[in-house]
């Protein structure tokens, strides 16, 4: 066992020699004059180096002026100092973090004759520390992300249950609907082989006018409760724009510019492709009643195609652009707000998008995006 009395000098260096931490001594010139093995390791000089020398002769200025400011205020204050972190740059140029402690070593008369520096290589845990908070940042940027996802998954569900609910509400209504009118068409068409006046000719074709504008929200709404699964096959996207727009009767005062990439092909139900553009196009000549410009443009993005669909009219008001695919939502005296509802499920229903924006000439622009689908030209070239 080791005593008190065999502390010999020798044996007191071998201990400090030893030591993992980094130790130094300087004199009150800020000489060193003793370092141990982990100190010249970390700075990467030998002790022969080191010996008598300042940290001047070692390390960047600035680093250095630091070391010294604080052996100074160990000198003059008499106190422990302690640098809870601190640069300092070895021999090779990489950069260390320290926490060092300062203390004093008093002469036999209590002054101060020398600074005993211990230190702390803390590199690894800061850069730990730093790794850890990069990684709490991220994890806390994913949470946000995946809570938005969630909110809008979960508003998504809502919309869609509600236009389950609407969907079926509308259907049965005009399954219901429909009888009874066909019985006044038929009895109007009766009514009509009858010596009739003027006045009596007049209330049958207000009645018959009346029964063919009611026919058409019927339709409208089957159209909207409807959506069954797209039936898909491989078509031209520039046919199915052409037979919308020929469907839709578009007046004479209004100019029709098609832009279609020729041959873009997609598996699409042409029909429900069809009725959702279509409902676009009334609308957009709708919004025209003095005549304008209606473009359609058609076009491949990689896995997608495009259908852009402007028009000259007043576009969108603030108010209904809020809830502008909503069931219901119109501001035509005649309308039934299922336009565009309508052809946001059947777009949907395909896997694809439809939005608004404000046209840059004023008007209304609809963007449709529909994926592609597996196209037999895409399967040959991949041959
Ligand atoms: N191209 C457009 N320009 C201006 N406003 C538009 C345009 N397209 C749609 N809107 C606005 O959006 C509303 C909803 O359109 P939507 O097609 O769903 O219903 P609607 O046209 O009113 O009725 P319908 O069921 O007969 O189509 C319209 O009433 C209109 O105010
Ligand atoms: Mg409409």
């Amino acid at each position: 066992m080791t005593t008190a009395k065999d502390l010999s000098v020798p044996f007191l260096s071998a201990v400090i020699e030893h030591i993992a931490h980094p130790i130094f001594v300087k004199n009150c010139e800020f000489r060193f004059v003793l370092v141990n093995r982990a100190f010249c390791e970390m700075a990467g000089y030998r002790r022969e180096e080191m010996l008598g020398k300042t940290d001047y002769d070692f390390f960047p200025k600035t680093e250095a002026d630091f070391f010294r400011a604080k052996d100074e205020e160990m000198f003059t204050t008499a106190q422990m100092v302690a640098i809870e972190e601190e640069p300092i740059t070895d021999v090779q140029g990489v950069v260390h973090i320290l926490a060092t402690t300062k203390v004093p070593l008093h002469g036999d008369a209590g002054e101060i004759t020398h600074l005993v520096g211990i230190i702390h290589d803390i590199t690894t845990l800061k850069a730990a520390e730093t790794a850890l908070r990069r990684s709490k940042d991220e994890l806390e940027l994913r949470v946000v992300e995946r809570t938005a996802e969630l909110i809008a998954a979960q508003q998504k569900l809502l919309r869609q249950e509600r236009l389950t609910v609407l969907g079926q509400l509308a259907g049965g209504l005009a399954h219901q609907l429909r009888n009874p009118l066909g019985a006044i068409q038929n009895a109007a068409a009766v009514l009509r082989k009858a010596q009739l006046n003027g006045d009596q000719r007049q209330a049958l074709d207000i009645i018959e006018e009346e029964v063919g504008r009611s026919d058409l929200t019927i339709r409208a709404l089957l159209d909207y409760s409807r959506v069954r699964p797209p039936q898909r096959r491989e078509v031209l996207l520039g046919d199915v724009v052409q037979e919308a727009l020929q469907i839709q009767r578009v007046p004479p005062e209004v100019v029709v510019e098609v832009v279609s990439s020729p041959d873009v092909a997609a598996a699409i139900d042409p029909m429900q492709v069809q009725t959702a553009l279509g409902n676009i196009l009334r609308n957009a000549v709708e919004a025209m009643p003095e005549g304008g410009r209606l473009t359609v443009e058609t076009r491949r993005d990689g896995e997608k195609v495009t259908i852009t669909i402007w028009d000259t009219g007043a576009g969108v008001d603030d108010q209904t652009k809020a809830r502008l695919f909503d069931p219901l939502v119109t501001t035509k005296p005649e309308g039934s707000g299922l336009g565009l509802s309508t052809a946001r499920n059947l777009i949907e229903s395909h896997g694809g998008t439809i939005r608004y924006a404000d046209g840059a000439g004023g008007g209304a622009e609809f963007t449709v995006e529909l994926p592609v689908g597996p196209l037999q030209s895409d399967a040959e070239a991949s041959q």
